[in-house]
């Protein structure tokens, strides 16, 4: 009896210890597997930290900072203790901007905002407003380029100066306003250059035809701009976000050069400007040279333009199609 109960006893025992070696494997292996993933999160949290620290007091210029996300912007920037020049066409707006500013993040030990209403459309007076705004604020350490139109209508039905309009407040406004920035930074060796474009600059809709051009104008000359300043510690970010609750839809232009007028469906069920803000500052402050933001559906449709083109070039077409029998 005493024989059978030890021999039971040693069994248990190898059972025990070849569960104990398992489990110590297992153990190991994801050890191995997870301590470097924990380090590279602390060391991402610590490098976006330092990023935002950094902020403080950066003198940032947001275009179209009188509503949609270049408001956003404007709150998340001066969240973060930055300098913010709020510039758009409508001066009562920016002073509502301002004032919400001011009211909302009363106890932010920070410099007050500035306004400068300027024209994006009116490119030979950009260089004339950067030389305002250095003579206030001395510098200008980043700026961004959100200001935009959109565009709805089918090419066939959209005028040639729709097309040049759209063109010149998203495309030769914006990038116009980059050079006259530009000068100073590289002089200073020091800068940051965000350009606000958007899922429709990588991936073309149909009746979007103006719009989706200027901003993959937007994303090459970024691409160019980002290279060559690169040597003068200027940094280029491009921003790809996918729709925003915004009211971009309502002061899209159709065909004619009228405002489209509406909120579509897509618009309203968007991302907040908020988020998105938020998701921009973490962008800028990890100095990352491009984002997406946007759910999976803009994200496959990126992928298959590049990877499975006759895939995309279908869908599109049904897309066309729904279009045509909407109108
Ligand atoms: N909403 C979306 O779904 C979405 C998606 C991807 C990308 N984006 C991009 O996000 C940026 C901001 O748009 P949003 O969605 O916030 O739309 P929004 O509310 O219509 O804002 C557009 C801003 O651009 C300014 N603007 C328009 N024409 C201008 C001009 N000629 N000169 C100077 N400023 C001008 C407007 O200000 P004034 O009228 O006062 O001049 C306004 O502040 C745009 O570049 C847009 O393409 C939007």
């Amino acid at each position: 009896m005493f024989h059978t109960v030890g021999l039971t006893l040693k069994n248990r025992m190898s059972e025990a210890k070849k569960l104990y070696e398992s489990l110590s494997l297992v153990g190991s292996v994801s050890l191995a597997i997870s301590l470097p993933w924990i380090i590279f999160r602390v060391c991402k949290a610590l490098y976006l930290q330092k990023g935002l620290n950094e902020l403080f007091g950066k003198v940032v210029v947001i275009t179209g900072a009188s509503s949609g996300l270049g408001e956003a912007l404007a709150h998340e920037f001066y969240k973060q203790g930055c300098q913010v020049v709020l510039c758009a066409r409508r001066r009562q707006e920016l002073d509502r901007v301002r004032t919400d500013l001011l009211h909302t993040h009363s106890t932010i030990q920070t410099h007050p905002p500035i306004i400068l209403p300027l024209d994006l459309s009116n490119i030979d007076s950009l260089a004339e407003n950067v030389k305002k705004i250095i003579a206030v604020t001395g510098k200008i350490d980043i700026l961004i380029n959100n200001g935009g139109v959109s565009h709805r209508g089918s090419v066939l039905s959209t005028q040639t100066n729709v097309d040049m309009k759209i063109m010149m407040v998203n495309y030769f406004g914006t990038t116009a306003l980059t050079k006259a920035t530009l000068p100073d930074m590289v002089k200073r060796k020091e800068g940051h250059i965000v350009f606000i474009s958007s899922v429709q600059g990588l991936v073309a809709l149909p009746e979007r035809s103006a719009y989706s051009a200027s901003k993959h104008a937007l994303q090459a000359f970024s691409d160019s701009l980002r290279a060559e300043v690169s040597a003068y510690n200027v940094f280029v970010t491009v921003v790809s976000p996918g729709y925003i609750k915004t009211n971009l839809s309502l002061n899209a232009l159709t065909g004619s050069g009228a405002s489209y007028g509406q909120m579509d469906q897509t618009t309203t069920n968007g991302y907040s400007p908020e988020y998105v803000a938020k998701k921009i500052v973490k962008a800028v402050a990890e100095k990352k040279k491009e984002i997406v933001i946007s759910t999976l559906l803009p994200k496959l449709a990126i992928f298959l333009r590049k990877y499975l083109p006759f895939l995309y070039f279908f869908v599109m077409v049904k897309r066309a199609k729904k279009c045509n029998l909407k109108q």
